[in-house]
């Protein structure tokens, strides 16, 4: 097939369209580099040893997404890109609802247009807001809890809306936990801008000497040391997960969701432990209060994704480490550099 993938030089993004490449698909990122690096696309190109085409364009301007369309042949989109730090979307909800949104329903409108209808979307476990009850099941009601998540619960919503109004649309969301990790390659990974949100990124750069120390975030929580659970799933795992969507997606019309995790949860502390093994250094941290909104406990029930999939996520926290630190190692400074 040849696949449009929207934020294809991200971090979820570079790792699915690498999947992409290596399965024999043609794929054609489009990508407005707000929060990214062409140079990742480069080296996906490298280690697939095939191209792909480069398309430098906003989902905004629906003029540029319209070309896309008209230009090449595209059978499939994965949707990844979007806005997608939670402190930003409370200080600037606008600019998250017109992007993610706004951004979204341009695409849409465009697949509608030109008959694709095929569309694997990269939604969060964040739809499932502060829900105590885990494991989380795709059952379990949506209910976010700021801005970021509310605009890919309002995606899901809209289409679903559009599933239901057309059965022509063959639609899967995708429920990320928590992504780690890099290609063992050690070439791609996450590189993100100014100070990481999430917890994976910010040790690594405790790590590699770029910042002094983790902060822990609550040694407090029910949970066996007192910090937040989470459930981490490599990143080659979770591009895997895509490709395993879009088969069944092209067989199977409707709308389809799929919580993407391991099923197993590690607290802040086991993933400090993890990280520094894999580094072989010790990694400093300190505890400090509670970050507002966080949940004590977070972890997928994967059992919809195996039985209608066959996908499950194969690598361990130790895995996420060590191929983490390997991309970190080999860029401190990330695609910076080149
Ligand atoms: C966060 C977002 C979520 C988003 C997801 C992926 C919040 C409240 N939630 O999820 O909407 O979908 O990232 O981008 O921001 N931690 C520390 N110190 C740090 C960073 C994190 O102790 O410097 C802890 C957190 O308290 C949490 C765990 O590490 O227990 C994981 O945090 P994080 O990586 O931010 O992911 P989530 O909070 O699960």
């Amino acid at each position: 097939m040849r696949i449009l993938v929207t934020g294809g030089t991200g971090y979820i993004g570079s790792h699915t369209t690498l999947a992409l490449l290596e399965a024999g698909h043609d794929v054609v990122v489009l990508d407005n580099l707000a929060n990214s690096s062409e140079e990742s696309l480069k080296r996906v190109q490298e280690l697939a040893g095939r191209s792909a085409v480069f398309v430098h364009a906003d989902l905004l301007d629906e003029g540029a997404v319209d070309s896309v369309f008209a230009e090449h042949a595209i059978d499939a989109v994965i949707h990844f890109a979007g806005l997608k730090a939670v402190g930003e979307s409370v200080a600037k909800p606008l600019y998250y609802y017109h992007n993610n949104v706004g951004g979204t329903l341009n695409l849409l409108r465009m697949m509608d247009k030109h008959n694709v209808r095929t569309l694997v979307f990269s939604s969060s476990a964040t739809v499932y807001g502060a829900s105590e009850e885990v494991p989380l099941t795709e059952k379990m009601p949506m209910d976010a809890v700021n801005p970021y998540g509310r605009t890919k619960e309002q995606i899901e919503d809209i289409l679903a809306d559009l599933g239901a109004a057309d059965g022509r649309w063959n639609i899967a969301l995708l429920r990320y936990f928590n992504p780690a990790g890099a290609h063992e390659s050690g070439r791609i990974g996450e590189d993100p801008t100014g100070v990481p949100n999430n917890l994976l990124p910010f040790v690594a750069q405790v790590a590699v000497g770029r910042r002094e120390k983790v902060m822990v975030f609550g040694d407090d929580y029910p949970t066996e040391d007192g910090t937040g659970v989470r459930d981490y799933i490599h990143v080659v795992d979770l591009a895997a997960g895509h490709l395993a969507a879009l088969e069944y997606i092209t067989v199977k019309p409707g709308v389809h969701r799929w919580n993407l995790g391991t099923g197993n949860g590690s607290s802040v502390l086991q993933v400090l432990a993890a990280f520094s093994k894999a580094a072989g250094r010790d990694i400093p941290y300190e505890i400090a209060p509670r970050r507002p909104g966080d949940a004590a406990v977070s972890y997928a029930d994967p059992s919809a994704a195996l039985a209608d999939l066959g996908w499950s996520a194969q690598r361990t926290l130790d895995a996420m480490c060590e191929d983490h630190w390997r991309w970190q190692k080999n860029n401190p400074q990330g695609y910076a550099a080149s």
